[in-house]
């Protein structure tokens, strides 16, 4: 009897092992068929934001290159505002040495509400050479600036190797953000968050940036200008939703039927395979979340979600109890245990 229920495990572990597999790297339906999305040109979905010159467009108009060198940064924003949608694309990091830099991808409507924007956000942060990159996620509504929800992960792959596909969502009842077709963190919308869940149109951004006195360890490592260019590429451009005028801050742009559109979609409802697979990410790849940290919210924020598998994980500074977890990202084989040590302790 023990014996088959062992084997049991063994064989559910093992075709759960298989459905993580397929979800990654066949890009299979089986999470969601993202594919089926529609991908726009530059021109149909975006302008230059910033520095024009180091914003390289291909021919066909369907990538697009954004360059940090010693002269500027550079960025894109959605030609349009959208109130609720789906924003994604995929994007390839600039390799070798990018300590200090920062690519984000990211909803806000900073530029029309300064003082009570949303803000939706993936920030890239580089590393050292032979170091990994990492990534965070946040939400701010109507100018929650000092209530951050910041969670941070690492990656299960190599993203300056290749492409891969970086997801938000956002109906008025959630907010997901993917990577690749798998659901890395849902918020769902609690009364009690009042404002601060986002909820005014937003503009879709991608930026390259120098962010040398925060992203890397604390602002230790700087950006290094001798490693210039810095690029990343931007390409299968997705943005889905209810567009309204900018100005139009009464919204009478009536979005009723196209958000129930959205929230009708298969990726607004993570099925339970992608539970599963949302559960494997952040067991192994989040190091950090604003609901496990204690020490700045003694009351995790309403909308947190305690789940007792990652409770355990961390302390109650919402740091990662065993730092040899830490372990495991795809230079695993080349780092040492004090690299590795280094990385987790320099970090937030
Ligand atoms: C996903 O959608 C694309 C485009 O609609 C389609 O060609 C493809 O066959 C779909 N894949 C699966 C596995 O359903
Ligand atoms: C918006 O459209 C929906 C469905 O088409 C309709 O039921 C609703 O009354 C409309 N709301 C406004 C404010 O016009």
């Amino acid at each position: 009897m023990d014996h088959e229920m062992h084997y049991f495990h063994l064989k559910k572990r093992r075709s759960f092992l298989l459905f993580i597999f397929m979800c990654i790297t066949l890009k299979t339906a089986l999470c969601f068929n993202i594919s089926s999305t529609s991908t726009l040109t530059f021109a149909e979905a975006y302008s230059p934001l910033f520095s024009k010159f180091n914003i390289q467009r291909s021919s066909d108009d369907k990538t697009v290159n954004l360059i940090l060198n010693r002269f500027s940064g550079s960025g894109i924003i959605s030609s349009d505002y959208y109130n609720y949608g789906f924003f994604s694309a995929s994007i390839k990091m600039p390799s070798e040495y990018t300590a200090g830099i920062v690519v984000a991808f990211y909803t806000s409507n900073v530029d029309t509400f300064e003082k009570n924007h949303d803000e939706l956000d993936i920030e890239f942060l580089g590393n050292v050479k032979g170091k990994a990159w990492r990534f965070q996620t946040n939400m701010y509504g109507k100018g929650s600036v000092s209530r951050g929800r910041e969670e941070r992960y690492r990656m299960w792959f190599d993203p300056t190797k290749d492409s891969h596909r970086y997801s938000i969502l956002w109906t008025p009842k959630n907010t997901i953000f993917y990577v690749d077709n798998i659901p890395i963190r849902e918020v769902i919308r609690h009364e009690a968050m009042k404002g601060d869940y986002p909820s005014k149109p937003m503009s879709i951004y991608a930026t390259i940036w120098d962010a040398s006195s925060w992203a890397t360890n604390g602002g230790k490592q700087k950006v290094n200008y001798r490693f210039e260019p810095f690029v990343t590429e931007f390409k299968d451009l997705v943005l889905e939703g209810c567009i309204v005028d900018p100005t139009d801050q009464l919204l009478s742009t009536n979005c009723t039927d196209q958000i129930d559109q959205l929230i009708a979609k298969d990726y607004s409802t993570i099925t339970s395979e992608g539970r599963r697979s949302m559960k494997w990410f952040r067991e192994r790849y989040m190091y950090y979340s604003y609901c496990y940290d204690n020490i700045r919210y003694p009351v995790p924020p309403p909308e947190c979600v305690i789940v007792p598998s990652e409770r355990e994980m961390f302390k109650t500074s919402g740091r990662l109890r065993n730092k040899m977890k830490f372990g495991g990202s795809h230079r695993r084989h080349r780092r040492s245990r004090d690299a590795r040590r280094r990385i987790s302790k320099g970090d937030n």
